[in-house]
């Protein structure tokens, strides 16, 4: 079972094949430009690859404008090419997770095509249409600013199309039967290619009632129970990631009950409160959120995550919350996004400052649940505000100081390399930081290392330890006889926390797993713990040497 449930306490990394390596010299990446990469991967220490979308795309969305579901987009490679890939990540360990897209499709979609031309066409119902204007046609846009409506009028289909996100990604109805079958079919396809399951996009939207009529739409949560039924007869280990950004009150409806929906979702709720956490030095918050989205199945787990694709999304904070954070990290209009959120990486919303975005991750690392790291987070990589949207963070990985960053040997990348400034492919590199020690780069080898090493976060119960101090965050792991303590300074001053883990003669002594300055326990069970201004430690509780103490599983 502990093995088994791989997910549990894996490290995954998230990457655009487009611009991450560029094998052939056109400018975009490929798969066999990331073929080459995976031993850098293995060496990171990741255990699982998320693929952002790679499928035949016109690529206005980021490839999430899907037109061909059973295949790669010809600027990344083959069919065959992606075996290869898989193939060449399972003999490293790594697994694959991809995208899957199943709200909407791309409007150049043949299915969508063929629906706009033809009312009496099979593929006419796999869409939501309208004779009539829908009331509701300016509500629920998830771009706001940039998307003016969620109704379209098309003149071929001589009607309304629904669509949630941006009008070129018409809804799939997916109520409709052949609709779902297709979305199985789509699963079935890429597992028999070698993944181990699929972040799905936009839950939410994919089993919300959809249509003109609908008011208030309800969610079909019993399709959810379907996919994770259908992958588990495929193939018994695979997984569903569940992109929700929904309540803690709803968290259960996504994992089940019986504990037989989706293994995973990210924990949207952690990753705003803790945002707001890193810019008030408060943490209390971030522990209420901690607390609201404790409950979950044996076999669920979260996703964290810091910065990803998209915006940072703050639309679950409170006004007051959301504009501290903005203050601190997104201060000025190009830097927010669609009336929510900051679209930058982390390293400049931190101010390159090197403890801070260490102390940041490390903070990510220790919550309960399985880390999901972005490429080129690594090597503190910066933005590039001046592209559009979210592309300001979607740039070409760093790899060295040769053209273009190593990334590609065309002189027009697909999107433009960083170059100059505190950012540039000049300063942060891959190669670069490989040779020094004290590097981000290898910093993060030994963060993963570290969280291999406990698999009491994936595993363990956990609870919240009194510090005295709002800016400072202790939390304690237990799980089979092992217990850890991990604590973050959150404050750029340095604090002395007074800390009694609870577990009486056990804590007497705290033992150092990161850099070895263990701690005893005063007369009265408690432990002064020093950190430095943005410091953490992580201990193990008790003297016994903890391989030992593993031997029991
Ligand atoms: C999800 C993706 C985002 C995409 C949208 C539409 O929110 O994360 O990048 O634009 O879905 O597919």
């Amino acid at each position: 079972m502990i093995n088994d449930l791989w997910y549990k306490n894996s490290v995954v990394y998230c990457l655009s094949i487009e611009t991450f390596m560029d094998a052939n010299g056109d400018g975009v990446g490929d798969l066999h430009g990331l073929a080459r990469r995976l031993d850098y991967l293995a060496g990171l220490g990741i255990t699982a690859i998320w693929l952002m979308p790679f499928q035949t795309s016109p690529g206005r969305d980021d490839g999430y404008d899907v037109s061909d579901y059973y295949n790669v987009d010809p600027r990344y490679g083959t069919l065959g090419d992606f075996v290869e890939f898989t193939h060449g990540a399972k003999q490293r360990g790594i697994r694959v997770l991809i995208d899957l897209v199943v709200n909407h499709t791309s409007d150049q979609h043949p299915w969508f095509q063929e629906a706009r031309r033809d009312e009496g066409s099979r593929f006419r119902d796999w869409y939501v249409w309208s004779k009539q204007k829908p009331a509701n046609a300016n509500e629920g846009m998830v771009f706001p600013g940039v998307q003016t409506s969620t109704w379209t009028y098309d003149k071929e289909a001589k009607a309304y199309y629904f669509h949630r996100f941006y009008d070129f990604q018409p809804d799939l109805d997916t109520a409709n039967p052949h609709v779902q079958a297709e979305i199985l079919k789509i699963m079935g396809f890429w597992i028999q290619l070698g993944v181990s399951g699929f972040r799905m996009d936009a839950v939410p939207f994919v089993i919300a009632e959809k249509g003109a009529d609908v008011k208030k739409p309800r969610e079909r949560f019993e399709m959810l129970r379907s996919f994770r039924e259908f992958l588990q007869w495929r193939k018994g280990d695979s997984i569903i990631l569940a992109e929700a950004n929904v309540l803690p009150e709803t968290d259960m409806d996504y994992f089940g009950e019986d504990d037989d929906r989706m293994q995973m979702m990210f924990n949207f709720q952690v990753n705003q409160t803790l945002f707001y956490a890193l810019a008030s030095a408060n943490c209390r918050p971030l522990e209420k959120a901690l607390e609201a989205t404790r409950t979950r199945p044996e076999t669920a787990q979260w996703g964290l995550f810091l910065r990803n694709h998209d915006e940072l999304d703050l639309g679950r904070l409170s006004e007051g919350q959301r504009s501290a954070v903005f203050a601190a990290f997104g201060p000025d209009k190009d830097m927010q996004l669609y009336d929510r959120g900051i679209r930058r990486r982390l390293a400049p919303m931190l101010e390159g400052n090197g403890a801070r975005i260490r102390m940041a991750y490390s903070l990510m690392f220790s919550l309960p649940g399985t880390p999901v790291l972005r490429y080129g987070d690594e090597i503190g990589m910066g933005d590039d505000l001046s592209l559009a949207e979210r592309n300001c963070a979607r740039t070409p990985m760093q790899w060295s100081t040769e053209p273009q960053a190593g990334f590609t040997k065309s002189a027009t990348p697909i999107l433009p390399v960083i170059t100059g400034g505190a950012y540039g492919f000049e300063h942060i590199n891959v190669a670069d930081q490989r040779r020094n020690p004290d590097s981000m780069l290898n910093w993060m080898e030994r963060l993963i290392r570290m969280r291999k090493e406990a698999p009491e976060i994936g595993w363990g119960d956990y609870s919240c330890v009194e510090t005295g101090q709002q800016g400072v965050l202790a939390i304690r792991y237990d799980w089979r006889n092992n217990s850890i303590l991990i604590v973050h300074n959150l404050m750029r001053e340095p604090v002395e926390a007074e800390i009694d883990p609870g577990i009486g003669e056990n804590g007497q002594l705290l033992i150092d797993i990161a850099d070895g300055s263990n701690s005893k326990a005063g007369k009265d069970g408690k432990h002064c713990v020093f950190l430095e201004g943005f410091g953490y430690k992580w201990y193990r509780i008790g003297g016994l040497d903890y391989l030992l103490r593993r031997s029991d599983i």
